[in-house]
């Protein structure tokens, strides 16, 4: 069964609560995805592992920890996503970026997939999928399913504001893929949005309507 983290870092929460505040504009909404992102993702890479390389200090020769172990693949899925793809860059600038392309369809709310990039080395990557919001599940379910059909195997899946709904779906299709949130909701409405969650994520951040 896959696992799911919540966040409770003071500093993620803090800036959770002017995300979801109705009167925050689209710059500063823009810039708090950003930074949640980043801190999101220091905690993710808590278990990145290590290795000893010698290193030459003004002073003497020291033995230090740089990151090794697999090369990790960021994939937003578009648009929202892209929000928080800055923000992890940040902290690894060298991760590939691959765009997975969802749109939920607004009768159906069922995933419409219309765009897929990734990195050519996909199977010797370690993947993390992001997206701000996990309602019903479908987007992230679909774009596991895009993410492993094409030679994934280990993917992480990290959101800001998930529902209890979202959760359950993904943790049956997908139980090797564990999920970190920074806020668990009480539900979803009859429209497939989160309650009391932060309204449309691609719509706060890019200003449309
Ligand atoms: C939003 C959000 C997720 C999806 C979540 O995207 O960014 O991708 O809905 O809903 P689900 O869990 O019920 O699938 P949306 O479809 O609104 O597209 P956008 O990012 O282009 O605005
Ligand atoms: N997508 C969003 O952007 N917000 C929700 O509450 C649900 C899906």
């Amino acid at each position: 069964m896959a696992k799911v983290y919540v966040f409770d870092h003071p500093l993620i929460q803090h800036k959770i609560t002017f995300i979801r505040d109705k009167n925050t504009g689209t710059k500063e909404f823009r810039e708090l995805v950003d930074e949640v992102a980043t801190l999101m993702m220091y905690e993710i890479t808590r278990d990145m592992q290590l290795q000893e390389i010698e290193v030459e200090t003004p002073v003497s020769t020291a033995k230090s920890k740089v990151i090794a172990g697999k090369k990790l693949g960021i994939v937003p899925i578009l648009r929202a996503g892209i929000g928080m793809v800055d923000g992890i860059l940040n902290l690894i600038p060298t991760a590939k970026v691959g765009h997975i392309g969802l749109y939920r369809d607004p009768e159906t709310l069922q995933p419409v997939e219309y765009y897929v990039k990734l990195p050519s080395d996909v199977e010797e990557r370690d993947f993390i999928l992001v997206d701000p919001m996990l309602a019903t599940g479908g987007s992230a379910v679909a774009a596991i399913d895009s993410l492993k059909s094409r030679g994934a195997k280990h993917i992480k899946f990290m959101c800001l504001i998930a529902a209890p709904e979202g959760v359950e779906v993904m943790q049956k299709a997908h139980p090797d893929v564990d999920i970190y949130i920074a806020g668990l909701d009480d539900k979803l409405n009859e429209k497939g949005y989160i309650v009391p969650g932060l309204g449309d994520a691609g719509d706060r951040l890019f200003g449309t309507k």
